[in-house]
């Protein structure tokens, strides 16, 4: 029986949450949509933080409740607070995200509190989620390295992880948000991660910085992870961790899956239309080898 493998997009948010110029919520819009399009099963539409702090993300709400809604489509958004939460939970959204990371300084940065801090705003927002019915996806960033305080203890993320999923998280994405790790340092990572808690409760989310990302997802399918995010066109970064790159484009992550064997649920084609389109908005040379592969094959 082929295993199936989940794939989390993050473009609309992780992606386009780095963009200089933010894009109109019609564009933002028509992304989603086209992402709809390819059999992906998770969607991050955006995220419910301060427009001071992320201008690219303002009015994530009101573009959630413009999309149409398909069950077979799990849609969220990131909310680091109650105030966040609230905004989710007025447009009806059926799942959130929250996130800290392993290393004080960069949860400092990214969201203004310390780690001890990060936790009591989520268990607000984790009582309300319950109260509503609403699942709650965890993140940790600097998983490997930090922008600000270099290497990162596996031990110490794996605290964090059990933390967000002992208080209640659904799942926990691992953040390599600068994308200097190698896969021996992500083995290193995992097996931390995988002595407190089952591979099935986690996720891998890979920058591409240095271009390992795919070796890293690599490695850790060999570790027994089965989901990972991913952002078509290879779209993003953090706006505070300077100098990252996007995540793993989905197009090469899916290249990597079916040459592997594993099941997806993606078509090729809806996916390589979306990420076209996105890349001509933009502006921009796709950085993915395989639409690049793809679309020279096509028109040859
Ligand atoms: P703060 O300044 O400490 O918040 O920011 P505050 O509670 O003191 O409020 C200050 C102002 O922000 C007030 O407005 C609030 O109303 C407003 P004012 O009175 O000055 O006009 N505010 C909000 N507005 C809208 N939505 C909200 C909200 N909360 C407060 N939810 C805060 C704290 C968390 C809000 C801020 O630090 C923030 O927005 N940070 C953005 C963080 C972010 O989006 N980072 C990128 C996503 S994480 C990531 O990319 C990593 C990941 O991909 C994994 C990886 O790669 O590692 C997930
Ligand atoms: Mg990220």
């Amino acid at each position: 029986m082929t295993e199936f493998v989940k794939i989390v997009e993050v473009g609309p948010r992780d992606g386009l949450q780095n963009e200089k110029t933010p894009l109109t919520l019609q564009d933002r819009k028509q992304l989603i949509l086209d992402l709809m399009q390819t059999g992906l099963k998770a969607i991050e539409v955006g995220s419910c933080v301060s427009p001071k702090w992320v201008p690219q993300m303002a009015s994530s709400d009101e573009l959630y409740a413009e999309l149409p809604k398909d069950p077979n489509v799990q849609f969220s958004l990131l909310t680091p607070n109650m105030k966040g939460f609230e905004s989710a939970l007025a447009v009806g959204c059926k799942e959130v995200a929250v996130f800290t990371a392993a290393s004080e300084s960069f949860t400092q940065k990214n969201i203004n509190c310390s780690i001890n801090e990060s936790f009591e705003k989520f268990a607000d927002i984790l009582k309300a989620a319950k109260e509503h019915d609403i699942k709650v996806r965890g993140y940790v960033s600097c998983v490997v390295d930090c922008p600000y305080e270099g290497a990162i203890d596996p031990k110490q993320v794996s605290k964090v992880v059990t933390r967000l999923f002992d208080m209640g998280c659904y799942e926990v994405s691992l953040g390599e948000t600068i994308g200097t790790a190698t896969p021996n340092r992500v083995k290193k990572m995992w097996e931390a991660c995988l002595s407190e808690l089952d591979a099935q409760f986690m996720a891998g989310h890979f920058h591409n910085t240095y271009g390992m990302a795919i070796a890293n997802i690599y490695q850790s399918l060999e570790q027994g992870i089965r989901i990972f995010d991913s952002s078509i066109a290879g779209l993003g970064g953090c706006p505070y961790a300077k100098g990252a790159s996007g995540n793993v484009s989905t197009e090469d992550l899916l290249y990597l899956l079916n040459g592997m064997g594993f099941e997806t649920g993606i078509h090729v084609e809806a996916l390589m239309q979306a990420s076209q389109n996105i890349s001509q908005r933009l502006d921009r040379k796709n950085p993915s080898n395989y639409a690049n592969a793809y679309l020279q094959t096509r028109c040859a």
